[in-house]
């Protein structure tokens, strides 16, 4: 008797529909034709089923702020961060909590059921740090979240930000976070992400850098975090996040940066929305899209996936956490538009995601935990082209959320009649 059974499902990479049987939250069975008994039957009626989405780079403290407050007149980057430091002062815990929770029911709805969060530990009550660890708790059974220590005005250049990450890890903040760019020199920059990654590998620890998040060409620590990351033996255990700067470097520099990433098993992951929005804001025309490399990342055996970054906070005013809208602008902004690299977008929002998680029991495999989401689309090209409602997103064998299809009626020349967007092409 299986607990739950999926009939006629579309994954992402198989030929022919499925049927997925469920049995104690984990995957018991994938195949053309499940017959077995179940508890609950869901038709799928040839739609797909995908691994949940993943946000691997999230600002879960600053979420759904947006006007606090004061909206960002500039737009920048700057004015961004200079936003949320008037904002501190009057943040509360619970404050935070409601509006992380809040977000949450939003990545619930939309399939995102992983999301690593970075959390600003450069305010002394680490105030952020309590509400997120609280949140992380409650939310437990639906979303898995990792915690980053992110020392948001500088390592080195806030005094104490060295003890509240300190403090930030013991509390059980999950990996190491940094902003090497945002220090006051470069040789800052570089003893900044030597410690940190000391801090890492002394406390076997994960670390994902805020990284060259600049349009500055000479903007190098990348190069800094692969070496380091090698020097200390963290090879695929560390993120590089943003990497903007190497938008604007010299190509040839370029060619000898990737096969150095690439040696260290650095994991990237580019935040489309937010970087065509921040960068090459002082350009004039033309205007750089500041995108980190991805395609030629991915081609360089790199793994690349994108983040969502930011939701209604001082940095971006849009978004409800559809990572399907972070992958469609991330195809666009890197001119992705070949079948395999459509596909190859939409790894970067699940299985790449996954990897720099570090999930494990992550995808539809069998003895995988049963999280699964089902989209009104017919493939995982086609949920690009549309950003579809996710119709059941299914957490351990558990459906958690569930949407009504779209039906749109047309009322012309006198007949009614159903839109459908599907053209059913890849
Ligand atoms: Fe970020």
């Amino acid at each position: 008797m299986l607990d739950l059974l999926i009939k006629n499902v579309n994954l992402a990479n198989a030929e022919k529909a499925q049927d997925i049987g469920v049995v104690n939250g984990k995957i018991s069975q994938i195949s053309a034709q499940i017959d077995t008994p179940a508890n609950k039957v869901i038709d799928g009626r040839g739609q797909l089923a995908t691994a949940p989405f993943i946000d691997s780079h999230f600002h879960m403290d600053s979420a759904l702020s947006l006007g606090q407050p004061r909206l960002n007149q500039s737009g920048t980057l700057l004015e961004g961060i200079a936003l949320w430091g008037e904002l501190k002062p009057s943040l509360t815990v619970e404050a935070i909590k409601q509006r992380a929770l809040e977000l949450c029911r939003w990545s619930i709805a939309r399939g995102t059921l992983a999301i690593r969060s970075h959390v600003d530990i450069s305010d002394d009550r680490l105030l952020a740090v309590e509400a997120l660890l609280e949140v992380r708790e409650q939310m437990r059974d639906y979303i898995d979240i990792q915690l980053v220590a992110f020392p948001q005005d500088g390592f080195l250049r806030y005094a104490k930000s060295e003890q509240n990450l300190l403090r930030a890890l013991d509390k059980g903040v999950d990996v190491v976070g940094g902003i090497p760019h945002f220090e006051r020199t470069m040789s800052d920059g570089s003893e900044s992400i030597r410690r940190l990654c000391e801090i890492a590998a002394q406390r076997d620890l994960l670390v994902d850098m805020h990284c060259d998040e600049s349009d500055d060409p000479m903007s190098r620590h990348i190069e800094v975090l692969a070496s380091e990351t090698v020097r200390q033996g963290l090879q695929g255990r560390v993120t590089g996040s943003h990497l903007t700067s190497m938008h604007s470097m010299d190509n040839y520099y370029v060619s000898k940066l990737l096969p150095l990433i690439r040696e260290a098993q650095v994991h990237v992951v580019a935040n489309p929305l937010i970087n065509i929005t921040l960068q090459g804001r002082s350009d004039s025309y033309p205007k750089r899209r500041g995108m980190t490399r991805v395609p030629e990342m991915m081609e360089a055996g790199i793994n690349v996936a994108f983040g969502h970054d930011c939701v209604m906070d001082p940095w971006y005013s849009f978004g409800t956490h559809d990572m399907l809208d972070a992958a469609y602008m991330g195809l666009h902004v890197g001119q992705m538009t070949g079948v395999e690299q459509m596909k190859a977008a939409f790894d970067a929002v699940t299985t790449n995601a996954a990897k720099v998680m570090q999930l494990d029991d992550y995808g539809l495999k069998v003895g995988a935990n049963a999280d699964i989401v089902i989209c009104e689309a017919t493939s995982s090209v086609e949920a690009l082209q549309l950003r579809p409602e996710r119709l059941y997103v299914i957490r351990r064998g558990n459906v958690i959320a569930s949407t009504t299809p779209r039906v749109t009626q047309l009322h012309l020349a006198g007949s009614d009649s159903d839109v459908s967007f599907s053209k059913g092409l890849f």
